[in-house]
Order: structure tokens, then sequence, then C-alpha cells
């Protein structure tokens, strides 16, 4: 079993490697090699198996294809550029994630191996005048340049499947909850930055109110449902590949009474309230009530409690000192 990881240098690609790597199996098969491709060089993962990193510029099919070969099994697209950078820059954001996903989809085909390809979409897709809560059967209508093409992934990805291409899923991945790093380009930034830099006892800035409610997802719990998301049987996946993750609504207060739950009172101090309206103009179109029931069946799963997200970046990802 090859896995390749297209965007292996990224938050949740890294995560990724490192959870296939611990774990050593994949859909019932013993991992002999995972590849991390990106067009930064990605950090090297450790594990048992062979392991390497390569660049790789999905904007450019001769890159896909020098990794993405007969040999690799499965495929995780996570390569893209986020909503706030997509929004600003209008051809990066067509360039990556639209022409790119359909480059990595289009070598699938001309392989004729048929490959497991995972694909990360986002609640983005949501948006306008569709009635809430949103269901499995809600029409997608994004509000964004970036859910746009996340949107249309997602077709290609079904089509794609439905031809027998390759064997895709694609997951609609809820804002992902305490995310380790620096801040990003997201208009989402703010939802981990309010929380991870007070608790590495730095001051961070709260754009929205505190009633603010969205709907998140912790990177341990994503990656777990990336996991599982690859081990699903085709035959269990029906006529639509794409499916929202499952996450939870919190509001902001919510988010930083966690905090204080696992942390004490002293983090929360650091947060300083100033509105930001350019942000509030993304983010308060988004929506927070999601009920998916289709990827719940198929064993995905979301966070149990918030508190769970805190410890979890705690332990997995607070720097030392
Ligand atoms: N993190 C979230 O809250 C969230 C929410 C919804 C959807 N998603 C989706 O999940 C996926 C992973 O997100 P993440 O948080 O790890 O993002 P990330 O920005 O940390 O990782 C994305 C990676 O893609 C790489 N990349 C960009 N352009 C590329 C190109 N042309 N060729 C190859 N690699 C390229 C980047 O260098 C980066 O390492 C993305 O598809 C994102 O759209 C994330």
């Amino acid at each position: 079993m090859n896995v390749l990881i297209i965007g292996g240098g990224g938050v949740v690609g890294q995560k990724l490697a490192a959870a296939l790597a611990a774990r050593g199996t994949l859909r019932g098969q013993e991992i002999a090699k995972i590849t991390l491709a990106d067009i930064v060089d990605p950090a090297p993962v450790d594990g048992p198996m062979q392991i390497e990193t390569t660049r790789c510029n999905i904007t450019d099919p001769d890159s896909i294809a020098a990794c993405l070969t007969a040999e690799t099994d499965v495929v995780y697209l996570l390569a893209a550029v986020v909503s706030a950078h997509a929004e600003e820059e209008f051809d990066d954001g067509m360039n990556i994630n639209l022409f790119g996903a359909l480059n990595v989809f289009q070598r699938c085909r001309e392989l004729g191996t048929k490959p497991v390809v995972v694909f990360t979409s986002s609640i983005a897709v949501y948006g306008g005048e569709v009635p809430d809560p949103i269901t499995d059967h809600t029409f997608l209508n994004p509000q964004t340049s970036y859910g746009a093409q996340k949107a249309m992934g997602e077709l290609l990805l079904t089509d794609f499947s439905r031809k027998g291409f390759l064997d895709g899923r694609g997951f609609r991945l809820p804002t992902i909850s305490v995310r380790p790093g620096k801040p990003n380009r997201a208009a989402s930034s703010f939802m981990s930055s309010i929380l991870r830099e007070p608790l590495n006892g730095q001051e961070a800035v709260c754009p929205v109110d505190e009633d603010f409610p969205h709907y998140y997802l912790s990177p341990r719990k994503c990656v777990e449902n990336l996991i599982r998301g690859a081990e699903i049987a085709e035959e269990d996946l029906g006529q639509n590949r794409a499916m929202m993750m499952p996450g939870r609504m919190w509001t902001i207060r919510q988010l930083i009474d966690a905090m204080t739950a696992v942390a004490g009172p002293e983090p929360a101090k650091l947060i300083r309230w100033e509105g930001q309206p350019e942000i509030q103009a993304i983010v308060k179109g988004w929506r927070f009530d999601l009920r998916p029931e289709k990827s719940v069946k198929l064993g995905l799963q979301a966070d149990e409690s918030f508190e769970d997200n805190i410890r979890y970046y705690l332990e997995d990802d607070k720097p030392a000192g």
C-alpha cells in the first residue's frame, strides 16, 4: 500500500502523515511507503516504512506525474490555497484549487489504475439563500471563490468516480481548531489564534462578538476522519462522493470557556476584542447549523466537547517551553 499526500507540508498533511506512519496500515494493508508532496519542501515525518518528501506543484501536470504513479494506491489531495487568499488572488485560487485538482484527477485517469482519492472540500460550499439547517440534501451555493472552487472540485471528483477513473471521496471540512503553527490567510484564522496564542502566553485579537457561532473540528479528529474516509468501501459511498465531515457548533464564548476549564483563567485575559468589518463580512455569511448524517453513518465523528480540542492542542502541538 503506497500513500501519496499532496499538500503534505501543510498542517493537516503533516498530522495525517504522522498518524498513518504510527498506524502502519490502511484499507487492511500494510503501508509500504508514504510520500509527502508539496510546493514547499514538506518537513520529514518519522515512521517504520519508507517515507519520502518531494516537491510537487499541482498546477503542473508533469510535476504531478513525477509523484503520482501506477504504484500509488491512495492519494490524499489536500493542496489548496485557503479562503482569504483565494478571495484576494483569484488566479491563484482558480489555478490551484480548481485546475490543480483537475490535473490530479486527470493524472489518475491517465494511469488507469483507479486509485482511491480523498479530497478535502470545505463547508464554504454552503451559503446564500439556502435554508437552515444544512443537511446532506442542501444544494451547494458558495459565496466565495474558494467555496466555488471547492464545489467544482467535488463535482469533478464525483464524475471521475462515476466514470471509474478513480475512487473518490470528498469531505467538507469544518473549521479546524485549534490549528497549530502561525496564523494563515484563512478568514477563519482567528478561530484558532484566539486560543493558541493565549495558551502560549501571547495576546490575540478577536474580530467578532463572543456570541458568534461556528462549526468546528479538532485536527486530531479530522485526521481520524480522513483515515476512515479512505477506508470506506466504494459501494457504501453512493452517487454523491462528497459529504460533510462531522463537526460541532460552538460560540466564541464557548471556545473561551472551554479554554478556561482546561487551562485556567489566565489565557482568556490575553484576548483583545477589536471588531474587524472585513473579516466579519466574510465569516458572517458562513453556515454553522450543519447536520451531517451520511458521513456519521459511514463512521466519521465529531469531537465530544471543545475541551477535548484544547486538550489535543496541549498534548499534540503546544511548543515546549
Ligand atoms: N484547516 C481548515 O480549517 C480547513 C477547513 C476546510 C477545508 N480545509 C481544506 O483542507 C486542506 C488542508 O488544509 P490545511 O489546513 O492543512 O492547509 P495548509 O495551508 O496548511 O496546507 C495546504 C498545503 O498545500 C500546499 N500547496 C499550495 N499550493 C500548492 C500547489 N500548487 N501544489 C502543491 N501544494 C500546494 C501548501 O504549500 C500547503 O502546505 C485544504 O484543501 C483546505 O482547503 C481546511
